[in-house]
């Protein structure tokens, strides 16, 4: 949450700036603001609203500069006005700073501040650390951070210029991410490795605790005890063009057609010839006949993934599986012990609550693997173990591509446990795989169809809430299809399992509330049938998502959309593409801003 970018170079830095928090712009978009050091003098210029906004307000005054600081901002304290938004600066305007993160103790700080008669400009909790730093500052900026960083409670990533240093700047991070990079006299910083890939993907993850001195001759790091650290970059396999829209209206369209390729590269190599490997990535696999329960913990999309593998686990682990949203998770009295695999799946690796959650099963001795897009992310190295969704960036807030990759990862781990445990027969694993193998030709399918999906949400577009229903592996879906309705839309959307329908969703129904009914051929579809007949009876109208060739459900339904027959252990696969799809072309004729929805961030790092 919130993007952060900053520069110090021999280029001009508001270009450079205002480039990566365009690229950060997922993170947040409530308010915008950049710094720009020009010797000793800083400028600042802040807007409500998007970078858009700061970029056209930037170019009517005189502001420049080789260095710069810059956020785009998703509120957490204080509204969304210009007072808020960052950059924040103390009164002295020795100290100008930005931030991510809550910090917890600023009511505290704040009024001793306002005992000594300091009036504060802003609402942000923010604020009070320009001014902390500011108080505390004499002539060593490093020691003035440090002392600061004592005194603050709760989760911060900071950049920070000081008005007598011209030649550096500083940043900070306890929890929330920022990644630097330094190359030919260039010295970056930003809050997701996105924004760096234009210039390099030699990067620096900064660890929690530590400081970072950013200048032309590169960067130094320090912990928050002084002493120097060695740093230790890692080269990221992106490139700048994966995160470019090319001809696509939106990042959220270009994501869903790349869901076939992504689904390729996820299974490359670890499903040759009909038989699943996982050696090298699932360091557990001797440990794989102790396990008694297998935990997935997440948030979002990712938890719907999670719920998707949690189905399949029950059918094929023989353990006790929990699926769990990490901030229920993290404070229940969870048993999570040594027999426990406990698998923590985020695309970003950086949600707060999942970070958290991670932290306690390893302290409860679980066995921990993170399934993550951001292999070098705050939880890919916090877990050390690490399945790679390998679906590139994703841009979007809405998670689609990501979802795909993490089905197919979580897929193959569920297999592979089943297989250590010798509860996978090799004719079975056989059969699973040909499939697996057939499905991104099966989603690249359904893909080529879109325009279809298009003409049936045009119908629907002027209805205020839709109810999506289905059961067993169907069910997450169903609510995967809802999240993505109600995220870029804003038309209400809620998703049952189809069987608690008459325990109350259904005094909703009547002929402006659609029912939208995922109905693969699976065992439970007869089930299902009487579901959507019972919907019909209350006169709603029927979307069904179901399996080609089911000429039948066609008399059950106002519309369908169909996807290619599969395993029925495969259907999540095939029938999210309709709903991403459906969601994406409403939205579209709603005329929303499909990237970039209104009070949502890509990356959640705050509790
Ligand atoms: C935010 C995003 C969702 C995402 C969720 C979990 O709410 O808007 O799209 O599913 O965070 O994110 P993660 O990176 O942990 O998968």
């Amino acid at each position: 949450m919130c993007g952060i970018m900053g520069y110090i170079g021999p280029k001009d830095a508001a270009e450079i700036v205002i480039g990566g928090l365009e690229c950060l712009e997922y993170r947040g978009y409530d308010s915008a603001g950049i710094a720009l050091a020009e010797g000793h003098k800083i400028g600042i210029s802040k807007c409500v609203g998007s970078v858009a906004n700061l970029k056209t307000q930037l170019e009517k005054c005189s502001l420049s500069g080789k260095m710069g600081i810059g956020h785009t901002r998703w509120a957490t304290h204080g509204g969304v006005t210009r007072e808020n938004a960052h950059p924040h600066v103390d009164p002295d305007g020795k100290v100008v700073l930005i931030h991510n993160g809550i910090i917890e103790n600023f009511h505290e700080l704040g009024e001793e501040f306002a005992k000594k008669g300091v009036r504060f400009v802003s609402e942000t909790d923010t604020e009070i650390a320009a001014l902390l730093i500011s108080s505390l500052y004499r002539d060593d900026p490093l020691l003035a951070i440090r002392e600061a960083c004592g005194r603050l409670r709760g989760a911060f990533a900071f950049v920070i210029l000081f008005a007598d240093i011209a030649d550096r700047y500083y940043c900070v991070r306890k929890g929330p991410p920022l990644v630097l990079g330094a190359a030919g006299g260039e010295a970056f910083c930003a809050s997701d490795v996105t924004a760096l890939l234009p210039y390099t993907n030699n990067v620096l993850f900064m660890e929690d605790e530590e400081i970072a001195e950013l200048s032309a001759e590169g960067i130094v790091l320090y912990g928050f005890d002084g002493l120097r650290k060695e740093a230790c970059p890692h080269l990221v396999d992106w490139d700048a063009s994966m995160t470019s829209k090319g001809t696509y209206p939106h990042f959220m369209l270009k994501e869903i057609e790349e869901q076939g390729s992504v689904l390729r590269r996820t299974l490359t190599g670890r499903l040759e010839n009909g038989v699943i490997g996982l050696e090298a990535e699932f360091p557990f696999s001797e440990d794989a006949r102790l396990f008694r329960r297998i935990h997935f913990v997440a948030c979002g999309t990712s938890c719907h993934a999670s719920a998707v593998a949690g189905r399949l686990a029950d059918r094929y682990t023989g353990l006790d599986v929990r699926v769990e949203t990490a901030s229920e998770y993290r404070y229940g009295n969870v048993i999570c012990d040594k027999h426990t695999l406990a698998v923590f799946v985020s695309q970003s690796g950086e949600t707060a609550d999942t970070l958290a959650a991670a932290s306690l099963a390893q302290a409860r001795g679980a066995r921990c693997l993170a399934v993550t897009n951001v292999v070098s992310s705050s939880l890919g190295r916090e877990v050390g173990s690490v399945l790679e969704l390998r679906a590139g960036p994703e841009i979007g807030v809405a998670a689609t591509k990501t979802f795909m990759g993490q089905l197919a990862a979580l897929t193959l781990l569920t297999l592979w446990i089943s297989k250590r445990k010798g509860l996978l027969a090799p004719q079975e694993e056989k059969r699973l795989c040909a499939e697996l193998a057939r499905l991104p030709a099966k989603v690249e399918d359904i893909l080529a169809r879109g325009e279809d999906v298009r003409k049936i949400a045009e119908r629907y577009k002027g209805l205020p809430a839709f109810l999506f229903i289905g059961r067993e592996a169907s069910y997450p879906v169903a609510m995967e299809g809802a999240l993505k309705l109600k995220e870029i839309s804003y038309v209400h959307a809620e998703a049952h399992a189809a069987g608690e329908m008459k325990h109350g969703p259904i005094a909703l129904l009547n002929e402006r509330m659609p029912v939208v009914a995922v109905v693969p051929k699976d065992g439970i579809y007869k089930k299902m049938l009487s579901n959507i007949q019972e919907s019909r009876a209350r006169r709603a109208p029927i979307i069904t998502v179901a399996s080609r060739g089911d000429e039948d459900i066609r008399r059950f339904s106002n519309d369908s959309l169909f996807v290619p027959e599969t395993e029925e252990e495969f259907t999540p696969f095939l029938t999210v593409v309709p709903l991403q799809l459906f969601a994406y072309h409403l939205a579209s004729i709603l005329g929303r801003e499909i990237d970039r929805p209104r009070n949502l961030a890509k990356s959640v790092t705050v509790e």
